[in-house]
């Protein structure tokens, strides 16, 4: 294993992944961001500028500090250009297990024997896909938050089969890229930070489905009450309302457990396709 982290691959261009790849090139490492749609590329290279330039008009950031990250982030489709030479990959594709597993086995053909292989996912632990690949000690979870820009903390988290060696590497490189991270022993679904927030936004689906108060009031009780920065309304609609359906989907699936279903409203927005911000209508409406 290499001794520190240069050059680092995020596969997939989501929200998550396209955010992950620029802190990463705004720290200083060469990054290459890979997805299978040019159009996704272009639509994260486009929000990553716009992102870029609200900094830069905060006096945040310079433009040379911008205009030279960019020159290290480089946006491909072709995976084995992706991968060649990286020492780190972090997925972060669609929550489905089957499409993880697939890309982590062809990403361990591809990548150099080094290479560590992570996943961003907050419900598949990294032991549903390690044994795909031909080193698993070479695999573990590294999780950011929602918007990645601005979350500090990471969470890495060690499987069984995770050498402690991956899991030091993992957490250097997440304070090379400024973040903070938090290290966990034993892989648990949801994580740390997750487990309580799902908490809060069930306690938030539960008193609106019951009639008890509105979207804007319960979001109101949690700002104004709890000192929250956003409500769990306004956050669903933030991390994606598909999201969070296919997680408790996961995990319903997983335990057999009724209580973690997707609730009614989650189910009714995510069959309307109304995901959140992304889609401009979630549980309110956004005009971009
Ligand atoms: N992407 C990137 N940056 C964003 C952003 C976005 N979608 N929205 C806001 N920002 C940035 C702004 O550019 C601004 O940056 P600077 O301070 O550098 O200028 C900063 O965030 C503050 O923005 P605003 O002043 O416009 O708005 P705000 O004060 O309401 O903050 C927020 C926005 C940071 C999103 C804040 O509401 C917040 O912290 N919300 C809670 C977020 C949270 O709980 N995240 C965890 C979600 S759980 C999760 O992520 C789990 C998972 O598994 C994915």
């Amino acid at each position: 294993m290499k001794n520190s982290i240069n050059q680092i691959t995020v596969i997939g261009s989501g929200v998550m992944g396209s955010q992950i790849a620029m802190v990463s090139a705004l720290a200083g490492l060469k990054v290459y961001l890979q997805d299978i749609s040019e159009e996704s590329l272009k639509k994260a290279e486009e929000s990553l500028s716009g992102h870029m330039k609200k900094r830069i008009a905060k006096g945040k950031l310079s433009s040379k500090e911008v205009n030279e990250a960019f020159s290290r982030l480089h946006f491909v489709t072709s995976l084995e250009e992706a991968v060649k030479e990286t020492d780190f990959v972090i997925e972060a594709i669609v929550e489905k297990v089957d499409a993880k597993r697939q890309l982590f086995s062809e990403v361990d053909r591809l990548a150099p024997s080094h290479t560590i292989i992570a996943t961003n996912s907050s419900t598949i632990v990294s032991s549903k896909l390690a044994d795909v690949t031909n080193r698993p000690d070479k695999v573990c979870n590294v999780h950011f938050f929602n918007p990645v820009l601005v979350m500090e903390l990471v969470e890495v988290v060690k499987g069984p089969h995770t050498s402690e060696e991956t899991a030091n590497t993992a957490v250097e490189l997440v304070k090379q890229i400024k973040k903070t991270p938090i290290l966990l022993n034993k892989e648990i679904s949801g994580f740390v930070a997750n487990r309580i927030l799902g908490k809060i936004i069930d306690e938030a689906i539960y008193l609106l489905e019951n009639d008890i108060a509105t979207v804007e009031e319960i979001d109101l009780a949690c700002t104004k009450a709890l000192n929250h920065p956003i409500g769990p309304f306004a956050l669903l609609d933030l991390t994606g309302i598909d999201v969070n359906f296919n997680i408790r989907q996961i995990l319903y699936e997983e335990t057999g457990d009724e209580s973690q279903k997707p609730q009614n409203i989650i189910v009714e927005k995510y069959t309307n396709g109304e995901y959140g911000r992304k889609t401009g209508k979630g549980f309110y409406s956004y005009n971009f």
